[in-house]
């Protein structure tokens, strides 16, 4: 296995599963209007499932023998999806969500892509799952952008 890509290529991942987890926070901050009740709770349940998902990438580069990046400016340095420090409205919250998603899961597919090739199951079994989930949180939110 070469275990350096996996290693660089799993601390990617981390690296925007952090970011997505802090903006998921800003949004459910921020979110204003009639919408407020929904997205001020769908936006705690993704950063929920980022905060899992942050702690089994980490654990999964602890256990193929790697370092996880561990302070913000390594993860702000390595992500592939940027902060934002304004406050948008609403619609615009769910619409930079749904492509941030879109990007994680792009990257998602590349660590996958690379542990098929690289023969690593574990990351392909922890990875999946995650996979899965992101298709049906992109399709409710495509479905909710397109009322
Ligand atoms: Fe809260």
């Amino acid at each position: 296995m070469n275990k350096q890509a996996m290693y660089e290529s799993l601390n990617g991942l981390l690296a925007d599963s952090i970011v997505l987890y802090q903006k998921l926070h800003h949004f459910h901050w921020r979110v204003q209007g009639e919408g407020f009740f929904l997205l001020h709770g769908k936006f705690e349940e993704l950063y929920d499932h980022f905060a899992e998902t942050t702690d089994a990438i980490a654990e999964r580069i602890l256990m193929i023998g790697g370092e996880p990046l561990g302070t913000l400016a390594q993860a702000l340095e390595h992500a592939s999806i940027s902060e934002v420090a304004m406050v948008p409205p609403a619609r615009d919250m769910i619409i930079l969500v749904k492509e941030d998603l879109e990007t994680f899961q792009g990257r998602v597919g590349q660590v996958l892509e690379l542990a098929d090739q690289e023969g690593d199951r574990g990351t392909a079994n922890l990875l999946d799952p995650v996979n899965d989930e992101l298709d049906k949180t992109l399709w409710m939110l495509r479905a909710f952008l397109a009322a």
